[in-house]
């Protein structure tokens, strides 16, 4: 499978009639099995971005080619959870085919065991998110699109989720998308790093790193920082 992205612009109105450019012109493609990470400043628009590519806003000029089969495996910024539903089946809704089995290791890793019948309302951000993540695994998603999702969790279990993160990278092609923040997030989990300008976005460098993720180990994720960060004195 294969995304196309080619987006020559998006502009939001307001109603006093004047207009804010969002997005430049973008182009990239992934492949199955890649990890691609956007890296840029906050309000720059990739958020935005994301919501072009799945379809969810359709107000831009260009074209973006999905596969139409694909399963979408999605975590927005916000959570984004059905609150008069509880955990378990916020996550049923959206992956009705999840084996028990499945759903359990889910829940085992992500530590919501004890959450399963809770309602969105008795979450802290952090569990919300973890739901959000749990319900993203269970669609066995082709295309996984990651909107910070390790913000706000603490160092620990974001570690961990990382390393989910590449573990169902690993198990089955996906294409994924992943916004972050986190200059480790990027260098662990992602094959090409698009650094983005201010808005409006448009692609400053594309960075791919070479190294196969399970070969990373920390000597190695050092060497890629360095490098990065060499790049991105060059591109200042
Ligand atoms: N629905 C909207 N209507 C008008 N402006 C918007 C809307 N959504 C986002 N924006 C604006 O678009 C810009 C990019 O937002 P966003 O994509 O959320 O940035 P990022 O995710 O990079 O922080 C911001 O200036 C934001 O205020
Ligand atoms: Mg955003």
């Amino acid at each position: 499978m294969r995304l196309e992205v080619d987006i020559s612009g998006k502009t939001f109105s307001n109603a006093a009639g004047g207009s804010h450019e969002v997005l430049a012109p973008i182009r990239f493609a992934l492949r199955s099995g890649e990890v691609g990470v956007l890296i840029g400043p906050s309000g720059c628009g990739k958020s935005t971005l994301l919501r072009v590519i799945l379809g969810l806003d359709r107000d831009f000029a260009g074209h973006i080619a999905r596969p139409p089969e694909a399963r979408i495996g999605m975590v927005f910024q916000e959570p984004r959870l059905l609150p008069w539903r509880s955990v378990e089946q916020n996550v049923r809704l959206a992956a009705p085919d999840v084996s028990n089995a499945r759903l359990s290791e889910l829940f085992g890793i992500l530590k919501l065991e004890a959450h399963r019948n809770h309602f969105p309302g008795e979450l802290s951000l952090g569990l919300a998110r973890r739901v959000a993540l749990a319900r993203a695994f269970a669609v066995e998603p082709d295309l996984l699109v990651l909107d910070e999702p390790l913000a706000s969790l603490d160092d620990a279990l974001a570690s961990r989720l990382r390393d989910e993160i590449a573990a169902l990278v690993a198990s089955r092609p996906v294409m994924t998308l992943l916004v972050t923040h986190s200059l480790d997030d990027a260098i662990r989990l992602g094959d090409r790093l698009f650094l983005l300008s201010p808005r409006p976005a448009h692609i400053v460098q594309e960075v791919p790193i070479e190294v196969p993720r399970a070969h990373r180990d920390n000597a190695e994720l050092v060497r890629i920082r360095a490098e990065l960060a060499a790049l991105r004195l060059e591109a200042n």
